[in-house]
């Protein structure tokens, strides 16, 4: 076999060459390299020719399985390299087909009117502010000088939640606590407006919903006057709503405003819509923010957004808004 050593390195290297997969490959390599393969068992024969022919012999069936090996290598490179891009084209997507219909969804119609009403308090110079939905009774009422047995109490059917004191926490009922955490984090002048969602122990029907959304403004500055208050509704009421429409105050009670208002929106055909309460900040409610109300004066208002959502949108019952039926929804 020393003698055939180029035939049989011609012969293993046309085997490597002919091999068209890894598999196959493997094969090849066992029965060129492998232990019953002629260049395997020609060491063997090496020990039995004449010491003199041993050396070279030796060298040249070494060269021989290296060149081999070497060719084997290579090839195993170039069938990997060619398996990769068969895989790739395989798996290639084909992304240019586009389906001739897609269903797009959109915001709900409430976020879109809160957004709407963001726009519109930002433009005129409000920051946004926000507060937690579970509260404590003190963030809720007390500091908005609603003290424990204040009628006021009653007529915000409150939901408790079970920690730590009993009563001492509670889903919000509304958006004003917000007022009373802003003027803690922050020092005057304050311009915000705070929406968000409140809750109240009230049964589901085409006007109620136990969950809802308002939202709050609260600007305390040094001499804000009523005049402020009624000029910034008034403004707010014509960007909203648009030209045509406007705003008027009507005398009205809340504990953390005094004097308080209720204020209503005229549409351009005359007709009157109750929007929300306002009012000037109780000195009361300024010093459980940590304000001064020698130094400084505010005024603040709030309002529900599910029932201008639902005028924008003509939606009958406040229940079709929440009840996240796409049939309805998608029609907004
Ligand atoms: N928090 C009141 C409510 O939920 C609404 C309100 C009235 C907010 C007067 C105010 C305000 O900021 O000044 O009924």
């Amino acid at each position: 076999m020393i003698d055939e050593l180029p035939t049989l390195e011609a012969e293993a290297l046309a085997a490597v060459a002919a091999s068209s997969m890894i598999d196959d490959l493997k094969a090849v390599e066992s029965s060129v390299l492998g232990r019953q393969a002629p260049l395997s068992l020609a060491k063997k024969e090496i020990a039995s020719l004449p010491a003199e022919r041993r050396k070279d012999a030796g060298l040249a069936l070494n060269e021989t399985r290296r060149r081999v090996g070497e060719a084997i290598d290579a090839r195993r490179e170039e069938l990997a390299g060619g398996e990769r891009s068969a895989q790739l084209a395989g798996e290639r997507l084909d992304l240019t087909e586009v389906p001739d219909h897609v269903d797009v969804g959109h915001a709900h119609v409430v976020t879109r009117t809160w957004e709407a009403l963001e726009d519109t308090f930002v433009g005129m110079g409000f920051r946004i502010a926000e507060g937690p939905e579970v509260e404590t009774d003190w963030h809720n009422f007390d500091a908005l000088n609603i003290p424990p047995g204040h009628p006021a109490r009653d007529a915000f059917d409150t939901i408790y939640v079970n920690h730590g004191t009993p009563g001492s926490a509670l889903l919000r009922t509304h958006t004003s606590p917000v007022q009373i955490r802003t003027m803690l984090e922050q020092d005057p002048p304050i311009y915000i407006v705070a929406p968000g969602r409140v809750f109240r122990r009230d049964t589901a029907d085409a006007t109620h919903m136990p969950v809802f959304h308002q939202i709050e403004g609260l600007v305390v500055d040094r001499e804000i006057s009523l005049a402020d208050l009624a000029g910034t509704i008034e403004a707010f009421t014509e960007a909203y709503f648009g030209p045509g429409f406007h705003s008027r105050l009507r005398p009205n009670y809340f504990p953390f405003t005094e004097p308080s208002a209720e204020f209503d929106i005229q549409r351009p055909d005359g007709s009157w819509l109750e929007l929300g309460g306002c009012g000037m900040v109780h000195p009361n409610v300024l010093r459980a923010g940590g304000i001064d109300p020698e130094e400084w004066s505010a005024f603040a208002f709030g309002f529900g957004i599910d029932r201008l959502a639902q005028m924008k949108f003509g939606i009958d019952d406040l229940r079709d808004m929440f009840s996240n039926d796409v049939r309805i929804l998608t029609q907004f």
